[in-house]
């Protein structure tokens, strides 16, 4: 006889019950860039909107700021590192390929009383997008009931401070959510997706492979055609924030906050045109000191227009997030 397998049981929805972010102490202005780019603060904020970046110092790894950003989402969730049964790190500047840093932060922080599922994801900009998405399941499927998913760069390790397209854009920081059970929906459907066909837009300068075998290949970089990106993101990632608001049955004017990734103030612009979003919804523009953050640029600045009283605790927001894949990922969800 087949034996029956007992189905994992799991909570009936989701929701972010709490953000954390961490911002590296060293703010680096536009003045301290341009002259090696040839550019100006009056060119990269009409660009960009940056007027300025965080960068890590050495004790500030990617470990570090995790570790800081998650305490303070599961001090804002009200929830023991004992009660999380999963860690999710998304991240692409970790730069050490295996282990993933996930099992050395949900070990140090003590989730799951240092035993919890721990892992790695490589979403780039929409990496946190991803782990929520993952987060989401893992809780409704039974497989955890509390989730720590944490979105951290230092991008300024993979910068080239000579490259004119990406020396004023990338910035380093972390963000963390606390997702778990709820009893109505919290997180939305989530409308994601890639495009391989234009991996080459946004990439590492040298494999590993070329950095050892060829003896002229310096330190990877990251390089971006930035016009191709730019029109992907404005023509493309509007249909997708349509797209997840249509799957969750909520209509644009009953948003009460905007937290697109962070990649330019212009693409922030050109999405809000193209959803017809109500000026006065609010959207985050953590952009303007905070750089592009990549995976950790959401939770940032969800966290930021909670503290501020900009978005409401238990408020509707649309997050998205794009880049690096490409990929994509977009849902409508709960502030905390
Ligand atoms: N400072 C000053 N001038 C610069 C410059 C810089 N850093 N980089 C380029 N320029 C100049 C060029 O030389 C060119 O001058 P020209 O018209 O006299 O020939 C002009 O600005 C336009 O160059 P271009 O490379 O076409 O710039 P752009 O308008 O595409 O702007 C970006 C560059 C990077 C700001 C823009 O492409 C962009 O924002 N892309 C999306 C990036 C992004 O969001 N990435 C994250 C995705 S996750």
């Amino acid at each position: 006889m087949t034996a029956s397998i007992r189905p994992a049981v799991g909570a009936p929805h989701a929701r972010i019950w709490g953000v954390g972010g961490y911002r590296p102490v060293r703010v680096v202005p536009n003045s301290e860039l341009i002259e090696r780019i040839d550019s100006s603060d009056e060119w990269i904020q009409s660009r960009s909107g940056i007027k300025t970046r965080r960068w890590a110092n050495d004790e500030e790894t990617v470990a570090e700021m995790s570790i800081a950003a998650a305490g303070k989402a599961l001090a804002h969730a009200g929830i023991s590192a004992d009660q999380v049964g999963c860690v999710i790190v998304s991240t692409v500047t970790h730069l050490k390929q295996t282990p993933a840093i996930a099992t050395e932060i949900a070990y140090r922080l003590g989730a799951g009383g240092g035993r919890a599922a721990a892992f790695d994801v490589s979403a780039a900009c929409a990496g946190f997008c991803y782990g929520l998405t993952l987060a989401n399941d893992l809780i409704r499927g039974g497989s955890a009931e509390y989730v720590l998913v944490i979105g951290v760069e230092r991008l300024s390790d993979l910068t080239n401070p000579d490259d004119r397209g990406t020396a004023f854009i990338f910035g380093d920081g972390a963000g963390a959510v606390v997702v778990g059970p709820s009893d109505v929906p919290g997180i939305g459907p989530v409308v994601w997706g890639s495009d391989g066909s234009n991996s080459e837009a946004i990439e590492q300068t040298e494999s590993w492979e070329e950095l050892r075998d060829n003896a002229e290949a310096t330190f990877p970089t990251l390089r971006m055609e930035g016009q191709k990106v730019f029109r992907w993101a404005v023509w493309e990632m509007a249909k997708v924030c349509k797209e997840a608001l249509d799957a969750a049955g909520v209509a644009v004017g009953e948003l009460d906050a905007f937290i697109p990734h962070q990649a330019n103030m212009r693409i922030t612009d050109a999405m809000i045109k193209a959803l017809q979003l109500p000026a006065e919804v609010p959207v985050a523009r953590d952009i303007a000191e905070s750089g592009n953050t990549s995976a950790a640029s959401i939770p940032l600045a969800m966290e930021r227009m909670l503290e501020t009283g900009e978005a409401p605790s238990g408020g509707t927001a649309l997050v998205m997030g794009f880049g690096a894949g490409l990929v994509y990922a977009g849902q409508v969800i709960t502030l905390p």
